[in-house]
C-alpha cells in the first residue's frame, strides 16, 4: 500500500474502470477503423465517378471528427484518471516498463489529431488527390496507435519470460522489445484491428441510412452493401483470432475460462464464461442483422436498425472487454503483480515484516477493527466492495469470526488443492494484522450482531 486508497461504493473500482474502458475503445477502436475507412472510400469515389456520395462522406467526416477527437480524447485522459486512481501500483509499472513506448504513442496521437482536423477542414479546397493522401496518413497514425498501445494491454496478459526474469533488478529496459511484443501481441492486434473494421463499417452504415434523397437511392444501396462488407474480416476470421488467443495466455488464465465451461449453470464463477459467450452470440448476431438489413435488403435499412447494431457492437466490446478483466485474475500484471498492488516478490516479505508497518497510508493505531478495514482496503477492496458489486456482506454468507478465520487462514496460506488461488491473491500480512482484518469482516458479515460475538475471539 504505497498509494492512498480511493474507495467508492456500490460498483467498485473494478466497474469504474471497465465503463470508462468500454465508452473509450468503442470510440478509439472507431477512430482506427474510421481512418481507415474515409481514405478508402474517398479513393472509391474518386475512382468510380461516385461523386454524389461525396457530400455523404463529408457528413460522415464531420461526425467522425467531433467524435474521436473530443470524446476520444477526453475519455482517453479519463481513463489516466481512472487507472491512476483505482491502480497506482499497475500505472505506476506500465509508465516504468514502456517509457518510450508511451512517448511515440503521443507523437502518433499528436499527428493522427492534426491530420483529422486537417483533412476535414480542407474538404474541397485542396487537390482532391492531396486531399486522400491526407486521409492517408490520418489512418496510418492512428492505426499506429494501436500497433503501440496492444502492446501494452497484452503485456498486461502476458508479460513474457524474458521481462518477468529482469522485473525489479533495474534492468527492466533490457527486455523493452520482448515486453512489448510478448505472446498475445500479435492476436491481440488482429482481434482489435478486426474489431475496429466493424465498427468503421457500423458507423457508416448509420449515417448512410438517414440519406433519404431519392436521386441517391441507388447510390445509397451501393455504399451501404460496400460497407456492409467491413465485417467480413471479423465474422470469417474472430473465431480463429480468439482461439489463437485462448492459446497464447498463460494456462491459469484458461484456467478461469474452463473453470466456468465446468461449473455452467451453477457456479457464480462462470459468469466470466457467460460473458465469453454472449461476446461470439452478438458478433453472430451482428453479422447475421448486416448480412440481411445492409447487405441482402439494404433498402429495409432504418437508422433504428443501424443504432441497434451499434448497441450490439457495445454489448460485444463491453463483454469482450471484462472477459480480458477476468482472465487475468488475480493479477494486473500477470505472474508479477497482484490485482491488489502487491508484486509476487513481496509477499514474503509482508508477511514477515507486516502489510500495515510497510504503509505511509495505513492508520497509526492499535484499534483492530480500524486496522482490518485498512488491511480490506489494501487487499480486497481492488475486486470486492463491502456492499454492492462482489459484495462482502453477501459472500461472507454470515460467517461468525471461526469461520472467517478459517477461510482468511486459507487464503494466507493457500493449499494445493484450493481453488481460491486462481482468482484471489494470497493474503499477505503478519498473523496480527490478519486477525483484525477477520474482525472488521465480522462486522461486516454480521452487521450489530457482531459485537455480541467478541467472546469467539478468545477461543
Ligand atoms: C483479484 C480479485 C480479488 C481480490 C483482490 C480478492 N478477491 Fe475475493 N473473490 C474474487 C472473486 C472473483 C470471487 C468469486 C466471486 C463470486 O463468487 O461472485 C471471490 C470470492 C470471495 C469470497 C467467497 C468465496 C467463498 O468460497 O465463500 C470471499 C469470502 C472473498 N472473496 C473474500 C476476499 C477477501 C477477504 C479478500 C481480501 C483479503 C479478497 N476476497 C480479495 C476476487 C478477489
Amino acid at each position: 500500500m504505497n498509494y492512498p486508497m480511493w474507495e467508492i461504493p456500490g460498483i467498485g473500482g473494478p466497474w469504474v474502470i471497465g465503463i470508462m474502458s468500454i465508452f473509450h475503445v468503442l470510440i478509439a477502436w472507431f477512430a482506427v477503423g474510421g481512418g481507415l475507412y474515409l481514405w478508402v472510400a474517398e479513393k472509391k469515389i474518386y475512382k468510380e465517378n461516385l461523386d454524389e456520395w461525396l457530400p455523404v462522406l463529408q457528413q460522415h467526416s464531420r461526425f467522425f471528427l467531433i467524435l474521436t477527437s473530443v470524446f476520444g480524447a477526453i475519455s482517453g485522459v479519463g481513463i489516466w484518471f481512472t487507472i491512476g486512481l483505482v491502480q497506482p501500483e499497475g500505472t505506476s509499472t506500465l509508465i516504468h516498463a514502456f517509457v518510450f513506448g508511451w512517448a511515440i504513442e503521443w507523437v502518433f496521437f499528436v499527428i493522427e489529431l492534426a491530420a483529422a482536423a486537417v483533412y476535414y477542414y480542407t474538404w474541397n479546397r485542396i487537390p482532391r488527390e492531396l486531399h486522400a493522401k491526407v486521409g492517408g496518413l490520418y489512418a496510418l497514425s492512428s492505426f499506429l496507435t494501436l500497433v503501440i498501445i496492444n502492446g501494452i494491454l497484452a503485456f498486461m496478459l502476458t508479460p513474457g519470460s524474458t521481462w518477468l526474469s529482469v522485473a525489479g533488478t533495474g534492468t527492466e529496459a533490457s527486455a523493452f522489445w520482448p515486453a512489448f511484443f510478448n505472446p498475445t501481441y500479435f492476436p491481440g492486434l488482429i482481434m482489435r484491428f478486426l474489431a475496429c473494421l466493424s465498427l468503421a463499417g457500423i458507423y457508416a452504415i448509420i449515417t448512410y441510412s438517414m440519406v433519404d434523397k431519392p436521386e441517391l437511392e441507388k447510390t445509397k444501396r451501393y455504399m451501404v452493401q460496400w460497407s456492409a462488407k467491413w465485417l467480413m474480416p471479423m465474422v470469417l476470421l474472430m473465431p480463429l483470432v480468439l482461439l489463437w488467443l485462448f492459446f497464447a495466455m498463460g494456462q491459469n488464465s484458461r484456467d478461469i475460462l474452463n473453470i466456468g465451461f465446468a461449473t455452467i449453470g451453477s457456479g457464480n464463477f462462470s459468469v466470466v464464461t457467460r460473458m465469453a459467450l454472449l461476446t461470439i452470440l452478438t458478433t453472430v448476431t451482428i453479422a447475421g442483422v448486416v448480412y440481411f438489413f445492409a447487405y441482402k435488403y439494404p433498402k429495409d435499412l432504418t437508422t433504428g436498425h443501424a443504432i441497434a447494431l451499434l448497441a450490439l457492437g457495445a454489448v460485444a466490446t463491453a463483454s469482450t472487454e471484462y472477459v480480458r478483466e477476468t482472465v487475468r485474475k488475480p493479477y494486473v500484471i500477470v505472474n508479477h503483480m497482484y490485482s491488489d498492488g502487491v508484486r509476487v516478490r513481496d509477499v514474503e516479505k509482508f508477511n514477515q515484516n507486516g502489510f500495515l508497518t510497510s504503509s505511509i497510508w495505513a492508520p497509526q493505531t492499535a484499534d483492530s477493527i480500524a486496522r482490518g478495514k485498512a488491511m480490506f482496503q489494501g487487499q480486497c477492496m481492488a475486486c470486492h466492495t463491502t456492499n454492492g458489486y462482489r459484495s462482502m456482506t453477501k459472500l461472507m454468507q454470515k460467517r461468525d469470526l471461526k469461520a472467517i478465520n478459517q477461510f482468511l487462514q486459507m487464503l494466507h496460506k493457500p493449499t494445493a488443492d484450493s481453488p481460491y488461488p486462481k482468482y484471489m491473491p494470497p493474503l499477505v500480512g503478519s498473523e496480527d494484522e490478519i486477525r483484525d482484518l477477520a474482525m472488521y469482516l465480522e462486522t461486516v458479515s454480521l452487521g450489530d450482531k457482531a459485537q455480541g460475538m467478541k467472546v469467539v475471539k478468545n477461543d
